[in-house]
């Protein structure tokens, strides 16, 4: 096939790293931490620029943030300053900041007495307004005074009953291109910031950030949060509460409502023993603790890797710890994706793929071969199904994406990890593993706290891991791997001895077989899930009953088996299972959950009308990303 994309000249390739380095005397605000050496900026060919930020950092960048922001929840406002210290580069006259929806009042220069002149620009499609602000050359810090507006689509605000908390809840989600919405910044993957932050909360609320945290509430409602090493602003995060915390090893923990806390620290007992073997396959853990927020219900994402603090999904929350691969998945980001970032989100796979691939290597030093082959195998579904859903030859399918002029979020699929994931396992079985884990630890020891993005990293490769042999990248088929849509020829075929048995029951089933009768003692979640997945794509309604009183899919509390069962439900149109469609739809806001149902329901004009009754019901309790996913599904226009 031929690549519709072809790789960067390789000149473009060797462009060196800005570096961004101290040495400016401090102005008040407080005084940050010293700056790591590595460069903070990575300056990108205009052919690579990140085109979901108006930011100019190869210009001025910013290299630490002291936020000072009050949570009102009557106004579902967040009402404060951020400043932001300066790294001048070129001697430039203005500095660029990214925001959307946000009311800025006020701009100042270092010590806040200077008023600065600012213009907001026009609002453009997802990318919000360019906030320039004029500058001297020797200016350090600007200050923006500035409210959030009701809607900013990174802040959920949860009314007590959308909680399950006698209380109000908050949480802020920033990935992809959000954080300007509740920050001024350069809202950028390619830049790095220390921060601080101030939070005046409610009195008998907790505030949370992806910062050093407390584990206790203050007596006023106010919280002082640090975060020393330099984080680029996708990973800003904030929660407020009725949170609690309970300790899960020495450098991990977990914090809830205090009605799911305890089952959450039981959920999550072996995330210590995760920490142990990722540290061993590569490098130290260099953000001090690794803590985990499980959230309410509306969470749009299952897990995000907010650096110290990994916000969560509740329905990881199965009750036997099946689904912990999630806290793999998010922790393993603590060195891909946060140590090493994408500089750009045309780059996520290399975020989401090594993250998907390390995920899985520490599946399988805590549970087992036998376990991570399971995962590898449903993973290599989960493929195949965005395959046939965007068709082998679309664009999305490359793990080198061009997201130019649209949300990042429309881009973002299951290819970069999986495929991501796939490409790295192929590597690993040509290398040989010794050799490969090796490449890995260098790498992101090599890349800590800096941005890549993939015209680096296809040099870096070639020549760390293929030691400059063309014709092993050529036979490794690497180029087609990144740059060309579907799956080369030479990706390795997952197997699971583990599902022999389930391949063995769907087709007994399938042959005629009662559900009572089939071999499925000892059957894990992720058996059960395969087993699923494979029954033939509609039954009639008396095998879908025998399935149902026998293995009691609608009233399972396992959100991934549920799920799986509803796609079910829906195109066999099992109406006894209604209801159970009805109350998750109505209960989760888990949008990889959410997407799939609702969309299989539009395929047919009774589930379209059906669709649209449960999601009229159930929007107001969904988050904005939620929202704009199922609105377009939907057709829905409010
Ligand atoms: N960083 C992602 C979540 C994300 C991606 C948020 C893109 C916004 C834009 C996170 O690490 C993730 O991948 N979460 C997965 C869970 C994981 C186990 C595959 C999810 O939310 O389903
Ligand atoms: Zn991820």
């Amino acid at each position: 096939m031929k690549p519709c994309h072809r790789p960067p000249a390789p000149f473009l390739l060797l462009l060196p790293l800005l570096a961004a380095c101290a040495g400016t005397p401090q102005a008040s605000p407080p005084k940050a931490p010293a700056p790591a050496p590595a460069p903070a900026v990575t300056v990108l060919p205009e052919a690579q620029r990140d085109v979901h930020s108006f930011a100019r950092p190869e210009e001025v960048s910013v290299e630490h943030l002291v936020l000072d922001l009050s949570v009102d929840f009557t106004r579902k406002q967040l009402a404060g300053r951020a400043s932001l210290r300066l790294k001048n580069h070129l001697g430039a006259s203005r500095v660029i900041l990214d925001t959307r929806d946000l009311d800025v009042r006020r701009v100042t220069l270092d010590d806040g007495k200077t008023e600065a002149r600012f213009k907001l620009g026009d609002e453009q499609k997802f990318l919000g307004r360019p906030l320039e602000i004029e500058i001297a050359p020797g200016t350090t810090w600007v200050n923006v005074d500035y409210t959030t507006k009701p809607q900013a689509a990174a802040l959920q605000w949860l009314t007590p009953e959308q909680a399950g908390s006698p209380h109000p809840f908050l949480y802020t989600q920033s990935q992809a291109i959000l954080a300007r919405t509740w920050v001024p910044c350069q809202d950028t993957p390619g830049v790095r910031m220390t921060y601080e932050a101030t939070i005046h909360a409610p009195r008998e609320l907790m505030a949370v950030m992806s910062a050093e945290n407390p584990t206790q509430k203050s007596a006023d409602g106010v919280y002082r949060f640090k975060m020393p090493q330099r984080i680029p602003s996708y990973l800003l995060a904030l929660s407020v509460g009725d949170l609690a915390f309970r300790p899960l090893g020495s450098n991990s923990g977990v914090y809830a409502l205090p009605t799911v806390v305890e089952r959450a620290a039981w959920e999550l007992a072996d995330t210590p023993k995760m920490i142990d073997a990722a540290e061993k396959l590569y490098g130290p853990y260099k953000w001090g603790r690794y803590d985990i927020l499980v959230l309410p219900a509306s969470y749009p994402y299952g897990g995000m890797e907010n650096p110290r603090l990994t916000f969560a999904t509740p329905t990881i929350l199965a009750g036997d710890r099946s689904l912990v691969s999630l806290v793999a998945h998010e922790l393993a980001h603590s060195w891909s994706g946060n140590l090493v970032t994408n500089a750009t989100w045309n780059d996520f796979w290399l975020n989401e793929g090594f993250t998907t691939y390390f995920e899985g290597r520490i599946m399988e030093a805590v549970y087992g071969r036998p376990y991570s082959d399971m995962l590898a195998v449903l993973g290599r579904q989960d493929l195949e199904d965005v395959l046939k859903e965007l068709g082998p030859d679309s664009p999305d399918t490359r793990l080198y994406l061009t997201l130019e002029a649209r949300d990042p979020d429309d881009g973002m699929t299951d290819v970069a990890y999986e495929k991501g994931a796939l490409f790295l396992r192929t590597l690993e079985q040509n290398i040989g593993r010794e050799k490969f884990d090796r490449f890995l630890r260098t790498y992101f020891e090599t890349f800590a706290f800096q941005s890549m993005d993939t015209a680096h990293f296809v040099p870096y490769l070639k020549q760390q891991l293929l030691g400059g042999d063309e014709s092993l990248a050529q036979k490794l088929q690497t180029d087609a791997w990144i740059y060309s849509p579907g799956i080369p020829a030479n990706a390795p075929q997952p197997r699971s001895e583990a599902f022999v048995s389930v391949d063995q029951a769907v087709q007994g089933f399938t042959a005629g077989t009662a559900a009572a009768q089939l071999a499925t003692t000892g059957w894990s979640t992720h058996h059960w899930l395969h087993f699923i997945r494979n029954l033939p794509a509609q039954l009639d309604a008396q095998k879908m009953a025998d399935l149902d009183a026998a293995f009691h899919f609608s009233d399972s509390g396992n959100s991934e088996i549920l799920s799986a069962w509803l796609m079910k439900v829906i195109d066999s149109k099992y109406e006894p299972a209604y209801p159970a469609l009805e109350r998750f739809l109505t209960t989760v806001g888990r949008r990889k959950f959410l997407r799939p149902l609702y969309m299989e329901m539009a395929k047919t004009p009774e589930g379209a009308e059906m669709a649209l009754r449960i999601y009229e019901k159930a929007r107001p309790g969904y988050h904005s990303v939620s929202q704009g996913t199922l609105d377009e599904i939907l057709g829905w226009r409010g």
